[in-house]
């Protein structure tokens, strides 16, 4: 579903169908769920990309063209990122594609990408396989193996836990793989796995499953899923008298998290990419940004990866000195030490970032930042 063209109108002369004074515009590619059960995850998303091709088209573009972001919502459902990219690709000829947020997305849309030689930036999909898909498809933000070690020690060493009960959505890559890896590091850390339980994507009713978990008696229950069931799942548990910390991944952050779950969410702990909390310059201008041109509303890590991610591409274009897929495939490649909202992006040989995470926790229905944690 076409979400409109956005990015232009800050650059005299300037026309979604080019021509006029400006040069030809450059097109580029976004889908996002701007709708559907994961709306709060592309919407961020989205308006960080925007501020960015906003941003880049007030300075004079890029190679001395604007940049023209044309935005495709896929509504949060299976069968519709890859709809989507071919349109974006095979109608509009955009010259790369940004997205998904969510890992089971962008692992839907990336082969289209990588057959046509189109490259596709992922802001904030942290399953390894995403990349994997091949040399055309590139993430600036950590993978899972990183986050579910991050977790586990937090755990262990700060909630000083030993045993953990462990809640995944099955129908999501995302939430499989941080299950995983997150087990994995903290048994190595001595610590035990006290339930395996399965919930799928939009249910609603989790207290069997709950039931279960309180029998084995964790000292924390991990919860690697996203917002929306997660809050449900918060006030279900504290329900049935499950009064340990309930920790979670990136697929926490969303505005409702605390709207749904209200006192239910409150305390529990959840890491992720980034706080507006944050005191670099780059990130202090960026709120600063952000609430101007977004009513007052503050940026949170997918805003913020979907914001660097349009100014990585830019980057590698300038680098690049032309669009064309395999050129810009190598300029992309080639990201060192790139100076960003998030922190400083290097893309390595697997195409993936090694950034640090933050740990953040629900305080008065607020996220409140606690620590960051380096690779
Ligand atoms: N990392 C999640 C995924 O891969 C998506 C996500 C990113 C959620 C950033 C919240 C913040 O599916």
């Amino acid at each position: 579903m076409l979400a409109g063209l956005a990015g232009f109108g800050f650059l005299a002369g300037c026309k979604p169908s080019g021509g006029g004074t400006a040069a030809n515009p450059i097109k580029v590619g976004e889908f996002a769920s701007l709708s559907g059960k994961e709306a709060n995850f592309g919407l961020s998303s989205h308006e960080g990309t925007l501020l960015a091709v906003e941003n880049l088209n007030s300075a004079g573009g890029v190679l001395g063209r604007p940049i023209s972001l044309i935005t495709e919502d896929d509504l949060s459902k299976a069968g519709e990122p890859a709809t989507d990219v071919n349109k974006l690709i095979s109608r509009d000829n955009v010259v790369a594609v940004l997205g998904e947020v969510a890992s089971s997305r962008s692992l839907e849309a990336a082969p289209i990408c990588q057959a046509s030689q189109i490259p596709m930036i992922s802001p904030s999909s942290t399953n390894p396989k995403v990349t994997e898909t091949g040399d055309f498809i590139f993430r600036v933000c950590f993978i899972d193996p990183f986050q579910g070690t991050v977790m586990a020690n937090f755990a262990y060493n700060t909630l000083k836990a030993r045993k953990v009960a462990v809640f995944t959505d099955v129908k999501s890559d995302y939430s499989k793989g941080l299950a995983k890896y997150f087990k994995e590091s903290f048994i190595k850390l001595g610590g035990q796995i006290t339930a395996e339980l399965d919930f799928n994507g939009g249910d609603k009713d989790f207290k069997a499953q709950l039931t279960a978990i309180k029998a084995s008696n964790p000292d924390v229950v991990f919860v690697p899923g996203y917002y929306t069931d997660v809050a449900l799942i918060c006030i279900q548990a504290k329900q049935l008298g499950i009064n340990v910390p309930l920790c979670g991944g990136d697929g926490w952050e969303g505005e409702d998290l605390v709207k749904i779950g209200q006192d239910a969410v409150e305390g529990d702990y959840f890491s992720t990419h980034y706080s507006p909390e944050s005191t670099t310059p780059k990130s202090q201008q960026f709120v600063a940004d952000y609430q101007k041109r977004f009513n007052g509303k503050t940026p949170d890590a997918m805003a913020a990866l979907g914001y660097d991610s349009a100014m990585i591409l830019a980057d590698a274009i300038k680098r690049a000195g032309v669009t064309d897929g395999p050129k810009l495939r190598d300029a992309l490649a080639a990201t060192k030490n790139f100076d960003g909202v998030t922190g400083t992006t290097t893309i390595n040989e697997q195409r993936d970032a090694t950034k640090p995470a933050v740990i953040l926790q629900v305080k008065d229905g607020k996220f409140k930042y606690l620590e960051t944690v380096n690779p």
